[in-house]
């Protein structure tokens, strides 16, 4: 899948979504890593998982290796601008749905339909695996995310209440 970049400053690169590969490794980990920043800095304590270096460097290269989780990554020219993980879900007595995650897209290459081209070959991804019913868990503090996730169709279907004793 190839996009124009609307942008003038790139103008002579087109966004790219491809499948990630091992090779991909150090650039999507310090994506990653800035997403945790990000988030954390948005979310309550407790919400955002805590691994950085290398427990995020080992749990990206495990995951990167699964076959059956579809990875993608968005690329300007060499650089990876975004990413976004997916995997399906198996749970008695519910149809297989996919689980998007690790979705993030750098400052400099928002706004430019990045994550929306992301979704869509994951929803491609899931869709050749029978699966249709794609899922996303976002921090209520994420208005951006929020509003993105919400432009792409995806309305709240569960809450998840939390109460933390004094
Ligand atoms: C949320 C995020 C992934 C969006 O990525 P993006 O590449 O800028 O999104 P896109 O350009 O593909 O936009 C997709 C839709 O979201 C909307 N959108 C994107 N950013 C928006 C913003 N700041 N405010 C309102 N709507 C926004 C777009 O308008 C677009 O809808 P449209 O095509 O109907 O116009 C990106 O802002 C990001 O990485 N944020 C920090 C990390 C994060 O919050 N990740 C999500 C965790 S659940």
């Amino acid at each position: 899948m190839t996009l124009p970049a609307p942008s003038a400053t790139a103008a002579s690169s087109a966004l790219v979504i491809r499948r990630a590969s091992a090779q991909d490794l150090a650039m999507v980990v310090g994506l990653r890593a800035a997403l945790r920043r990000e988030e954390q800095a948005l979310a309550g304590a407790g919400l955002v998982p805590e691994e950085s270096g290398g427990a995020l460097r080992d749990l990206t290269r495990r995951q990167l290796a699964d076959t059956s989780q579809g990875w993608f990554v968005a690329t300007l020219g060499n650089e990876v601008c975004g990413i976004l993980r997916c995997a399906i879900a198996r749970r008695d007595g519910v149809a297989r749905y996919g689980v998007l995650t690790t979705a993030y897209v750098s400052p400099a290459c928002r706004q430019r339909g990045a994550l929306r081209a992301l979704v869509g070959a994951a929803a491609d991804w899931a869709g050749a695996r029978g699966v249709s019913d794609l899922r996303v868990r976002t921090n209520t503090g994420n208005a951006t995310a929020n509003a993105a996730w919400e432009a792409l169709g995806f309305v709240p279907a569960q809450v998840i209440r939390r109460r933390v004793h004094p």
